[in-house]
């Protein structure tokens, strides 16, 4: 097989693998996905200064991210049926981050429970999401779970209590498990290698959720129960509430605008994630590159600025690294790779992305991440 030699190729393979529904949510955004797309497209307006003749022998990509170390500033997103992907797809994109040194953050709508990934990984810390529902019980419980399972850091994520229409999951009718219609029979029938491993698996469901939530038993009813669930009159004092509960570092994801972030800062928030949720929420919203720089300015130096959206090579990582940023998350980019060959895909996108990152440094003659700063751009045009 020819070699995966960038996250394009990851993407391909994928594409080829995974049965088209779930290929399918991965791949999009909402509405006409124009953010979807600035994501990506914007990173490509900034430009590095290269620089010669610095001494870049002995160069280092190791960091910290909310007091944790981190090999380099990357951490894998929270992404929601990650185990549609690929079988266990959670515990095995847990497993390559852990062995590449990276945090690991499990989404509240995963496949593989809390529980399970805190079994597979033999109770190395993660880090978990968490979605803030109507019935405020189910959320105290899934801090405790959290909590039990070793979890370091836990993340809240501010920007899906109303949802953005992704039509090509509204068109395939999005099911777990698929419905046995022709066309997702036809489709499942050209993916022998991704039946048979989900057949080996029992982690089938919404681990976190069924059993643990009554009468959610697919994605039919678990989207009307996210729809009556998702709690829209989410607020900063839930925040500080979650905060207090839980008692560890509190990452606040889905920041868009200055004013959000200072409001974050002030509930106590020990990063932000200066996020669009990749796209798939608020079309129209701007890219997340584009919004960092005014967040990096207006908060900055009073808490840790995180940031994902369209990040698919190291040399989008360190660029908003150099914009401000502590660290970042990919979604996409891990996704494809669970997607092209299971655990090895990951760990090739986590691999190519330390690479990138890694030589682009040098050739902007910088040697350790944590100084990169604003001088490796050249100012915009
Ligand atoms: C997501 N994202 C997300 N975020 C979150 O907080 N909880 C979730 O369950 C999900 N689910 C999810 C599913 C899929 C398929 C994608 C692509 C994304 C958003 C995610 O955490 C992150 O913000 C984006 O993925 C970042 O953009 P890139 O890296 O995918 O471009």
């Amino acid at each position: 097989m020819t070699e995966m030699t960038c996250i394009e190729d990851l993407r391909r393979l994928a594409r080829k693998r995974v049965p088209r529904m779930f290929y399918d949510y991965v791949d999009g955004g909402s509405w006409t996905e124009s953010t979807y797309r600035a994501n990506e497209a914007d990173f490509q307006q900034l430009h590095f200064r290269q620089r010669v003749a610095c001494d870049i022998s002995q160069r280092s990509t190791a960091t910290t991210m909310v007091g944790q170390a981190v090999s380099m500033p990357v951490a894998i997103a929270p992404t929601g049926l990650t185990g549609m992907q690929h079988a266990d797809g959670e515990i095995l994109a847990a497993r390559a981050a852990k062995n590449a040194g990276i945090p690991f953050t499990l989404s509240t709508m995963s496949v593989c429970s809390i529980e399970a990934v805190a079994q597979a990984t033999q109770r190395h810390p993660f880090w978990f999401q968490l979605y803030v529902t109507r019935d405020r019980s189910f959320v105290e419980r899934l801090i405790e779970r959290a909590r039990d399972a070793n979890c370091s850091a836990l993340v809240v994520t501010m920007d899906l209590q109303v949802f953005g229409q992704r039509h090509k999951d509204k068109k395939n009718g999005l099911s777990l498990p698929p419905k046995p219609t022709l066309r997702n029979l036809v489709n499942l029938a050209t993916k022998p290698r991704w039946c048979l491993n989900m057949l080996r698996t029992s982690n089938r469901q919404f681990g976190n959720i069924v059993g643990h939530a009554t009468g959610v038993d697919s994605i039919k009813s678990l989207t009307q129960w996210t729809q009556e669930q998702f709690d829209p009159r989410l607020s900063w004092q839930d925040v500080a509430w979650i905060k207090k509960r839980w008692g560890g570092p509190l990452i606040v994801k889905g920041i868009l605008d200055p004013d959000d972030a200072r409001l974050a800062v002030e509930t106590g928030a020990d990063a932000i994630i200066v996020s669009n949720h990749g796209g798939r929420q608020l079309d129209g919203a701007p890219s997340s590159i584009s919004a960092l720089p005014a967040i990096v300015d207006a908060v900055g130096k009073q808490t840790e600025i995180h940031f994902d959206g369209g990040v698919r090579s190291g040399q989008d990582v360190l660029k908003a690294i150099a914009l401000g940023a502590r660290g970042t998350y990919i979604g996409r980019a891990m996704m494809y790779g669970l997607g092209a060959q299971g655990e090895r895909g990951v760990s090739t996108a986590l691999e190519i992305i330390r690479n990138e990152l890694d030589l682009s440094m040098a050739f902007c003659g910088r040697t350790d991440v944590r100084q990169v700063d604003r001088g490796i751009l050249l100012p915009r045009q």
